[in-house]
C-alpha cells in the first residue's frame, strides 16, 4: 500500500493562557494521517486530545498559544493559512463530529432543513464559478498576510505571556522588580523592532500577489459573464424553438411539448442555481447512506423526535453533504448506550471505505481502537508516548502507560475492567521532569524522573518514548494480565486460520 499522508502534524506545542499560569496542553506531538486510514488518539480525559483535533480544525480556544509546530495538509500549514481559506477546508475539506449530537444541532429546526441549509448556502453557481477561477490567487495573496498577521500575533502573545508571568511572580525583592521592568520595557521594544521588519518583508510579496490577483478576478468577471449569455442565449433559442412546436402542434401533442417547456427552464435555472428540490433529493440520499428509515418522514421532523444514535447519524449526514476528504471524530458515541454507540462506529467505517475518507478518531476507550484503528497514537500528559500500527499496539505494546491502558480493558467475556490506573493524570501547568507517568508506573526508574525519554523506534512504524527501550535499561517484563490476553488472542488467531 502507498504511504500517501493526507495530514502531517509536526512538532505541535500548544499552551493556554491561565488565571494560574500557562498550561501545557500539547507538547511537541507529530504524527501522520496516511489517506484511507484510521488514526486513532487515544489516552485519559486532559491529555490533549481534544486540544489536538481543534487546533487541525482551526477552532482553538482564544487564550491558546501555539508555541511550536505545524499542520501541513495539501502542502499548506493550516496554522497559517488565512481565514477565507479555513473557511473552505472547515467543515468542507475536513469534517468533524462532535461527542454530544445534541449540541451540534439546532432544536428549533428541522431536521430536513438543518441538512440542506449547509449546501444552499453555495447554491449560486456562478458565484462557485468566479470563486474557484480567482481562488487560488486569492488564497495565495490572502495567506502571505495571514502569515504576516500571525507572525506578528505570535510574537505578541509570547510578550503577554512573559508580562503575566513577570507579573504573577510573588515575594519579589524591590531590586528583582526594577529588572523586570527593565526586562518588560526591552521585550517591548524589541517587539515593536520585530512588527516593523515583519511588515517590511512581507510588504513587497503582498503588492505583487495583489495585482495579479486583480488581473485573474478581472478575467474571470468576463468568463463568468460569457457563460452566462452563452447559457441564456441557449435557453432562449431552445424556447422559441419549443414555442414554435407548441403553435403548430395538434391538441393532442400540447400537453408533452407544455411539459418539455416546463424542463427546459427548470434545466435553465439549475444550471445557474442549486435549487432547493435539488439539495433535498441530495439530503434524501444521504439520509439513506448513514441509515435513516424512512428518510422522507424524518426529514419534516425536529432533533428532539429522534433518538440518540439517530441524531449522531444526523450530524454524521451534514458533515458528509460536503464531501470531506478527512473526517475527525471526537469521542462520537461516549454519550450513546453500547449497542447503539457499536452501530455508530459501524457506520463511519462503512462510510469511510465507501468514500475513501481518512479518519482522526478520538476515544479514550482501547476497546473502540480495537474496532477503527489501522494507527494509534497513544497521548499521556500532552505527548505522544506511543505511536505504530494497531497490530503493534495491540500485540506489542512497549510503554508502561499503553501497557496499563491494555490492562484497563474490561474483559470482553466477563465485562470486568481488570485494572483501574492508579493515581490521578499531573497537573499541566506544572508537568513533571523526565516520563510524565513515572509517578503512576511501577516501572519508573530514577532516569525517568529526571530524564525526558525520547521516541525510541521499535520499528519503521513503532515508536515508544520509555526509557525501558534504552539499551541499558533493565530487562522488565510487561503486566501479565496483557501478556496473557496477547497470548490467549494469538492462540485464537491461529485457531481461526
Ligand atoms: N481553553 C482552555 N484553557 C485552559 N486550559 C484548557 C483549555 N482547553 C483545554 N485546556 C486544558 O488542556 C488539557 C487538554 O485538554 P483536552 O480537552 O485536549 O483533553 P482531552 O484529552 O480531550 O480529554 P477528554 O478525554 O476529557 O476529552 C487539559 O488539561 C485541559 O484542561
Ligand atoms: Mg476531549
Amino acid at each position: 500500500m502507498s504511504q500517501d499522508k493526507v495530514l502531517s502534524v509536526n512538532n505541535l506545542t500548544i499552551n493556554f493562557k491561565t488565571d494560574n499560569g500557562i498550561l501545557k496542553a500539547v507538547r511537541d506531538i507529530s504524527f501522520d494521517l496516511i489517506r484511507g486510514e484510521t488514526l486513532c488518539i487515544v489516552g485519559e480525559s486532559g491529555s490533549g486530545k481534544s486540544v489536538t483535533s481543534k487546533a487541525i480544525m482551526g477552532i482553538l480556544a482564544n487564550n491558546a498559544i501555539i508555541e511550536n509546530g505545524n499542520i501541513i495538509y495539501r502542502g499548506e500549514n493550516l496554522l497559517e493559512i488565512s481565514e477565507e481559506e479555513f473557511y473552505k477546508i472547515r467543515g468542507h475539506k475536513i469534517g468533524m463530529i462532535f461527542q454530544d449530537p445534541l449540541s451540534s444541532l439546532n432544536p428549533i429546526v428541522r431536521i430536513g432543513k438543518q441538512i440542506t441549509e449547509a449546501m444552499l448556502i453555495n447554491s449560486d453557481k456562478l458565484k462557485i464559478m468566479y470563486n474557484d477561477l480567482i481562488s487560488d490567487d486569492l488564497i495565495r495573496y490572502k495567506n502571505t498576510i495571514a502569515k504576516r498577521n500571525i507572525e506578528i500575533a505570535n510574537e505578541k502573545k509570547k510578550l503577554e505571556a512573559f508580562i503575566a508571568e513577570v507579573k504573577a511572580k510573588e515575594n519579589v525583592s524591590a531590586q528583582e522588580r526594577a529588572a523586570d521592568k527593565e526586562a518588560i520595557k526591552a521585550k517591548k521594544l524589541a517587539f515593536k523592532e520585530f512588527e516593523k521588519k515583519t511588515r517590511e518583508k512581507y510588504e513587497k510579496k503582498a503588492k505583487e500577489l495583489k495585482a495579479v490577483l486583480e488581473e485573474t478576478q478581472r478575467q474571470a468577471k468576463q468568463q463568468v459573464k460569457e457563460y452566462k449569455e452563452k447559457v441564456a442565449a441557449e435557453h432562449k433559442a431552445r424556447l422559441a424553438e419549443l414555442e414554435k412546436k407548441l403553435a403548430a402542434s395538434s391538441e393532442s401533442e400540447k400537453t408533452k411539448i407544455k411539459e418539455e417547456i416546463e424542463n427546459e427552464k427548470l434545466q435553465y435555472t439549475n444550471k445557474l442555481k442549486l435549487t432547493k428540490a435539488e439539495a433535498q433529493k441530495r439530503a434524501l440520499a444521504i439520509m439513506r447512506e448513514v441509515g435513516i428509515p424512512d428518510p422522507e418522514r424524518r426529514f419534516k421532523q425536529y432533533p428532539f423526535e429522534f433518538s440518540g444514535g439517530m441524531r449522531q447519524r444526523i450530524v454524521i449526514a451534514i458533515a458528509l453533504t460536503a464531501s470531506p476528504e478527512i473526517l475527525i471524530c471526537d469521542e462520537p458515541t461516549t454519550a450513546l448506550d453500547v449497542t447503539i454507540q457499536a452501530q455508530i462506529l459501524e457506520l463511519i467505517n462503512r462510510i469511510k471505505e465507501e468514500r475513501n475518507l481518512s479518519c482522526i478518531f478520538i476515544t479514550h476507550d482501547l476497546g473502540v481502537v480495537a474496532n477503527m484503528a489501522d494507527r494509534v497514537a497513544v497521548m499521556y500528559a500532552g505527548k505522544i508516548v506511543e505511536y505504530g500500527t494497531a497490530e503493534e499496539i495491540f500485540y506489542d505494546p512497549k510503554h508502561p502507560y499503553t501497557w496499563a491502558l491494555l490492562s484497563s480493558i474490561p474483559d470482553v467475556d466477563s465485562k470486568e475492567k481488570l485494572e483501574a490506573i492508579p493515581g490521578t493524570p499531573p497537573n499541566m501547568i506544572y508537568p513533571p521532569k523526565g516520563d510524565a507517568f513515572a509517578a503512576r508506573s511501577r516501572y519508573a526508574m530514577n532516569i525517568d524522573y529526571r530524564e525526558e525519554p525520547p521516541m525510541f523506534k521499535v520499528s519503521d512504524t513503532h515508536y515508544a518514548a520509555t526509557w525501558l527501550l534504552d539499551p541499558h535499561a533493565p530487562k522488565v517484563e510487561m503486566p501479565k494480565i496483557v501478556s496473557e490476553r496477547i497470548r490467549i488472542s494469538l492462540e485464537e488467531d491461529q485457531k481461526n486460520e
